[in-house]
């Protein structure tokens, strides 16, 4: 779990570095020939970071950097991937496709789960810091990267791959309806990034015995899907009070998910089902 933080004062190491890099930004202009910017002209926006390294025995702190966002892109991926390259490399983060498709950039981002690569550095308030950690109420392995184990032995809980008493001999694909592939729309789509699972209440006080809503939902997808075979069994295998009846439909998952997905209207489906 992660534990309280604290501070918000700059590490030594933190500071020296960004010293350097405001330096070195200054250096550059000057070197290029540029009338010399003064430092009224640089946007600094400030990114309060959550720093934890297993390696040192130290409680979690939050980091200080310096961004100018005159020299950054848009995303606060890229004001992390900036503060990585050119003040502390040491920092640690998940990322890979920087555009909301792998979902391992998945953190908390002034109060809100959402995926770095797909949230603007708030531009209007350059002033105001922005707060980065984790994805709340996991173990961290280091700094804004969780311990996504417990979520991945979940998600392979519920057997995600078609299972079909029918397999086809001529190693052809099994086939479905419009209407029936339709069905899968708006599950298909998730990028099990746990944004939604890591802001329910429920997840977050028994995250050891209940699914979550990612994995409900994929465990619904598969429920939905008319060439599966093990619908039956994968229902019965959903009726248990922990597993799926924790989720008391408070809806943060639906509100929180960066790909506009409805878990919480998953979790109300296979209620339903169950319930007939
Ligand atoms: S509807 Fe509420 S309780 Fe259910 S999974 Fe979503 S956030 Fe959790
Ligand atoms: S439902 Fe949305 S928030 Fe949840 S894991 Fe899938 S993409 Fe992420
Ligand atoms: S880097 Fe892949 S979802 Fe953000």
């Amino acid at each position: 779990m992660i534990a309280a933080t604290s501070t918000s004062k700059l590490t030594t190491a933190a500071r020296s570095s960004a010293v350097r890099a405001l330096s070195t930004s200054s250096a550059s202009l000057k070197a290029g020939g540029a009338a010399p910017t003064s430092a009224a002209k640089e946007r600094i926006k400030y990114f309060k970071v959550y720093r934890y390294d297993p390696e040192h025995n130290q409680a979690p702190y939050l980091s200080t950097f310096p961004v100018d966002l005159n020299e950054c892109g848009p995303m606060v991926l890229d004001a992390l991937i900036k503060i990585k390259n050119e003040q502390d490399p040491t920092l640690t983060f998940r990322r890979s496709c920087r555009e909301g498709i792998c979902g391992s950039c998945a953190m908390n981002i002034d109060g809100s789960n959402t995926l770095a690569c797909l949230s603007y550095i708030d531009q209007d308030s350059p002033n105001k810091a922005s707060k980065i950690y984790p994805l709340p109420h996991m173990y961290v392995v280091k700094d804004l990267v969780p311990d996504m184990a417990n979520f991945y032995e979940q998600y392979r809980s519920i057997e995600p791959w078609l299972q079909s008493d029918q397999p086809k001999e001529d190693g052809k694909e099994h086939l479905q309806t419009i209407e029936d592939r339709a069905k899968l729309d708006g599950m298909y789509e998730c990028i099990l990034c746990a944004c939604c699972s890591t802001s329910c209440p429920s997840y977050w006080w028994n995250a050891d015995k209940y699914l979550g809503p990612a994995v409900l939902m994929q465990a619904y997808r598969w429920i939905q899907d008319s060439r599966d075979s093990k619908t039956k069994e994968r229902l019965n295998d959903l009726d248990d009070a922990f597993k799926l009846y924790r989720c008391h439909t408070i809806m943060n998952c639906t509100k929180v998910c960066p790909k506009h997905l409805n878990p919480g209207k998953a979790i109300a489906q296979i209620k339903k089902k169950l319930a007939h």
